[in-house]
């Protein structure tokens, strides 16, 4: 398997206590010479910084997903904590940040005023955004189209929206990341996305320990799993599954400047 990277997944989390050591080993025994392992909230962000310190081939993205903004008690500590954790070399994004109108386990408000906080930050340390977003097109797309300037980047992660969201993305110089979700069954509508979206924008990740790709679907997910999902880009792209790697390794390294 040629060498390639797993844009998100959350490494931190419990599930991997028995035996995140033989997750990390897998990862590199099958090719995935990259991962940005993703922090949910303050105390996590830090554990995947920690990670990231400890091994050289990953990274860590930073911020308070959707579902926890509720539980923020005093947002300026908080952001102010998040910036500074951010001054660490291991970190190469901020998020995942965004709307989550599905599960809606925080308010939409608390939501969208915590994405735009998320969006101040990226702006002001000049990192790439990790935006989640489900279920809220029109909020995500107009929050990110009032606050954007010029030369903000970032990439929609497991992008779950129609095309003409992926349409507006890529107008906004957005990338756009796919997970396991399109080796399932019942992928028409995605796989339709990703042979829409140009070579040079696309992503991939896991999302791990969540939305195992067939053939492990149901079962705890991993990193070392990205490969079926850059197979199945490869295969709606018609090309060589060295070509596909190669693209999306050179797109995360332009995204994320991680060599
Ligand atoms: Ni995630």
């Amino acid at each position: 398997m040629p060498d390639i990277i797993d844009t998100h997944c959350h490494l931190t989390m419990s599930h991997y206590d028995p035996d995140r050591s033989d997750v990390i080993k897998r990862c590199l025994d099958s090719g995935v010479s990259r991962l940005i392992t993703i922090g949910t909230d303050i105390d996590d962000s830090r554990m995947a910084i920690e990670l990231a310190e400890k091994h050289d081939f990953i990274f860590a993205g930073i911020g308070i997903h959707p579902h926890d903004v509720k539980d923020i008690k005093n947002p300026e500590e908080t952001y102010e904590l998040l910036k500074s954790l951010a001054s660490s070399k291991r970190v190469v994004a901020i998020g995942e940040t965004g709307l989550d109108y599905h599960y809606m386990h925080s308010p939409k408000d608390i939501q969208q005023e915590h994405f735009r906080m998320h969006i101040e930050v990226a702006r002001t340390l000049d990192l790439p955004l990790l935006i989640h977003s489900r279920e809220a097109k029109e909020d995500t797309l107009n929050i990110l189209s009032d606050t954007l300037t010029s030369g903000m980047r970032g990439v929609f992660h497991c992008f779950s929206g129609d095309m003409e969201m992926a349409e507006k993305a890529l107008e906004m110089g957005f990338y756009i990341s796919f997970s396991g979700v399109v080796t399932f069954k019942n992928a028409n509508k995605i796989l339709e996305i990703v042979r829409a979206v140009p070579l040079n924008r696309i992503l991939v990740e896991t999302d791990a320990p969540f939305l195992s790709p067939t053939p492990h679907r149901g079962k705890r997910n991993e990193p070392a799993y990205v490969r079926f999902v850059a197979e199945k880009v490869a295969e709606i792209k018609d090309l060589s599954i060295e070509e596909t790697c190669k693209n999306i390794m050179t797109n995360a390294a332009e995204l994320f400047k991680i060599i």
